[in-house]
């Protein structure tokens, strides 16, 4: 078998509290296959049992690492999740809790998360929350979890909310942060990935190109270099790996900067993470949608974010803060990652905008949003021109 290359490291640099809570993120094709040797690194000999969280998806794929975890002496405790927003609930995370207390896991031992961001979330949870938190090892297996999820120590389940036959989602309403030892990241495994939730990820990426000058000189050209190799993404492992380290630098960057989403001026620290998603948060939940094609379609995060960067691009021009050339060259990389631009069937404008007020970004009731100001620039517009909100929503009719 042909020796893995050693993983390229991206590291994401915390202030230290009682230790250093600094990580890597390795990325290396191979990595999977070796996840216990990679695992017992970042966690030491003391060690003995890992409850390992996994996709049921990612294991019916054959991707399992139980083997290797076996091989570097940890006794495995597998507790599968079913990877769907649903199951994404204090009940699921009950049974995890209750699975790892069953196998008297201890406070040395670790958890290692191998799926999507649902599975992720799931499984920093549960760590950050068994006896007052254990270790977390995250091996994200989709390009969203990769780029986005697995970095930064943010960890959640949904809630279910309202009145008996009203209720609804309160996404990632309970949660903590929890940061984990080392993120392992195995390009290989998007072999499997549907091309669709290929297209969610690279939506991510795209967000992270629109930021990446206003979140440091050492992404400025992540815009540039995005707008070149998108595209060759999908079909060449090699310029996947890189659009992986990228985007993990930048994301690396933005938490070292603000871990706990607390900047609170206009450049935003965290919160330009959030770009396209105010928009993109309303049109996720939308049932009835169709494609321009007539296709009907329940959007996935990552499509509905695509949908609401254009929105963020159209809002941005509606109010004079940049000019056509921006709108331009998001149309540009939706359609060179595969991603819709526009749908049919939204409904009533304002009844989209007053929607936005219920995102939890939103302050008081007054819309907050992330804009672009440039390439590769954003920042916080706080209560925006509701007719510009609208106009962004209008730029999506298919
Ligand atoms: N914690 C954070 O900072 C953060 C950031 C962004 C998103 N999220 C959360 O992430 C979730 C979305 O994550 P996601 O897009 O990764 O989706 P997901 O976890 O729902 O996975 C999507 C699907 O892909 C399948 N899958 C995963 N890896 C695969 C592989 N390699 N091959 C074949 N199939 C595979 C899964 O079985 C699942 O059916 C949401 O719940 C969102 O709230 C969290």
């Amino acid at each position: 078998m042909r020796q893995p290359a050693e993983p390229v490291r991206v590291r994401v640099r915390l202030p230290a509290s009682s230790h250093d809570r600094s990580y890597d993120a390795a990325i290396g094709a191979g990595v999977l296959e070796s996840l216990g040797a990679h695992v017992r690194e970042a966690v030491g000999l003391a060690a003995r049992r890992t409850a390992l969280i996994i996709d049921t998806g990612v294991r019916a794929h054959g991707h399992d690492p139980t083997g290797s975890l076996r091989a570097s002496g940890f006794e495995v405790i597998v507790l599968p999740v079913t990877p769907t927003e649903r199951d994404k609930s204090i009940d699921t995370l009950a049974s995890l809790l209750r699975g790892m207390a069953q196998a008297m896991v201890e406070r040395g031992d670790v958890v290692v998360a191998v799926g999507g961001g649902v599975t992720g979330d799931l499984g920093g949870l549960a760590a950050g929350l068994y006896r007052r938190g254990i270790a977390v090892v995250q091996c994200p297996t989709t390009l969203l979890a990769m780029v986005d999820a697995a970095v930064g120590g943010k960890t959640a389940v949904n809630l279910p909310v309202g009145p008996p036959g009203g209720e609804y989602l309160l996404k990632n309403a309970v949660g903590v942060f929890h940061q984990p030892r080392v993120v392992l990241i195995d390009p290989n495994v998007l072999s499997t990935l549907p091309p669709r939730h290929v297209g969610a990820g690279l939506a991510e990426c795209i967000k992270h190109a629109m930021i990446g000058a206003s979140v440091g000189p050492g992404h400025a050209d992540l815009l540039g270099w995005t707008r070149a190799n998108l595209a060759a993404a999908r079909r060449d492992g090699h310029v996947m790996a890189e659009l992986i380290r990228r985007n993990v630098a930048l994301k690396a960057e933005v938490v070292a900067r603000d871990e706990h989403e607390q900047a609170d001026d206009e450049t935003g620290g965290r919160a330009l993470l959030n770009l396209g998603h105010t928009f993109g948060h309303v049109l996720e939940v939308l049932p009835g949608l169709s494609m321009p094609d007539g296709r009907p379609v329940m959007l996935l995060h990552g499509e509905a974010v695509g949908l609401g960067l254009r929105a963020a691009a159209v809002t941005a021009q509606a109010l004079g803060m940049t000019g056509a050339t921006g709108l331009a060259i998001v149309d540009e990389l939706l359609e060179a990652a595969g991603l819709p631009s526009q749908v049919r069937g939204l409904p009533d404008t304002s009844a989209l905008v007053a929607a936005m007020a219920h995102d939890k970004k939103a302050r008081g009731g007054a819309i907050r949003v992330i804009l672009p100001t440039g390439p590769g620039q954003a920042r916080v517009v706080a209560s925006p021109d509701p007719a510009a909100l609208a106009a962004g929503f209008d730029g999506l009719r298919g």
